[in-house]
């Protein structure tokens, strides 16, 4: 009898003709892309499976492993990140971990662009301004806002995905680029010239600040009151990362009380966000519903990695993409 999996979400087609095609597996979906699989459907599905694939709305931890039982063998993430996954968990039963790195590189690096100018020139502000009865007329100072050109852009976590901002930056004239991270990366970082400093210069110095780096114990809520305090009054906080990051409170403080000049986010905690939430009373915060890799493109190019990733490594071969326990 063939390999069960079970599949926690509606996935774009390609992976799904992929599963179907392969004549490999028995698949169980959840049959919806508009709600995710009830904790509880979730729990019993999983019983019995050799494999999962799941997205990032789905907790990975021991309560879903024994649930599932010794049969589970490879868990495929349709995600970069693997936040939602415990990975000491996974490891200590030898399951094999998939995701989808690289796929998705130039969509998050195009988003994060896009927001980054959407924030720096106000383009909400203005859109509404414009067709609710506020533009006056041309004035001088209206709506201004800052530019990338003579800017220090910093990297928090220096990825593929940073170094793909970084490359679409270059060309609006950024006059530096510096990084922080755990160590140097020196070969990634010689490709788009950046300097390597410490957090706090990376505070202090950025004009524009992107987070780039995974949601892990060593970075939750680093970016917090004390950095917000070292930052510029006039810079620009993008976050397409994880929200677990940030401080929210904190940065709520900050941009409120002027002590940098705006922010965009495409990740917050929860998600979604509660309409009631005060980050959306501010005119100063661009917050997006988590939508860096939403294109057609690159959705459908995860969805078809996560179907090989589970195939091979039910097969018992190595995955094109496997996350290292
Ligand atoms: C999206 O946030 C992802 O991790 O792929
Ligand atoms: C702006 O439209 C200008 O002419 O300076």
């Amino acid at each position: 009898t063939l390999p069960r999996v079970y599949v926690t979400r509606q996935i774009p087609p390609e992976g799904l003709k992929i599963l179907r095609e392969s004549g490999q597996v028995q698949f169980e979906l959840w049959d919806s892309d508009d709600v995710p699989v009830p904790r509880k459907e979730l729990l019993e599905k999983v019983k019995g499976v050799d494999g999962l694939l799941c997205v990032l709305t789905e907790k990975i931890d021991a309560e879903l492993l024994e649930a599932a039982g010794p049969s589970l063998k490879v868990v495929s993430t349709m995600s970069v990140g693997f936040d939602h996954l415990s990975l000491e968990e996974l490891k200590k039963r030898g399951i094999h971990v998939g995701y989808t790195p690289d796929v998705l590189t130039d969509a998050v690096a195009e988003l994060t662009v896009a927001l980054l100018l959407t924030t720096s020139r106000r383009l909400i502000e203005a859109t509404h301004e414009a067709k609710t009865g506020g533009w006056g007329t041309w004035r001088t100072l209206w709506l201004c806002g800052y530019e990338l050109a003579n800017s220090t852009v910093g990297i928090l976590g220096l990825g593929r995905i940073g170094v793909a901002i970084a490359e679409r930056l270059a060309p609006f004239k950024v006059k530096k680029f510096i990084y922080t991270d755990v160590a140097p990366r020196p070969e990634l970082a010689s490709t788009i010239n950046a300097e390597y400093v410490s957090l706090d210069q990376l505070a202090k110095q950025s004009d524009f600040l992107a987070l780039c780096c995974a949601l892990t114990p060593e970075t939750k809520e680093i970016c917090n009151k004390d950095l917000f305090s070292k930052m510029k009054k006039t810079s620009i906080f993008i976050n397409t990362s994880r929200g677990g990051v940030v401080n929210q409170e904190d940065l709520y403080e900050a941009l409120s009380t002027g002590q940098i000049a705006a922010a965009g986010l495409d990740v917050t905690v929860p998600e979604p966000l509660p309409t009631s939430h005060p980050l959306f009373t501010l005119k100063n915060c661009v917050i997006l519903p988590h939508i860096a890799s939403a294109s057609y493109t690159t959705r459908n190019a995860m969805s078809a990695l996560a179907a090989n990733n589970l195939l091979l490594g039910l097969r018992g071969e190595p995955m094109i993409k496997e996350l290292k326990l």
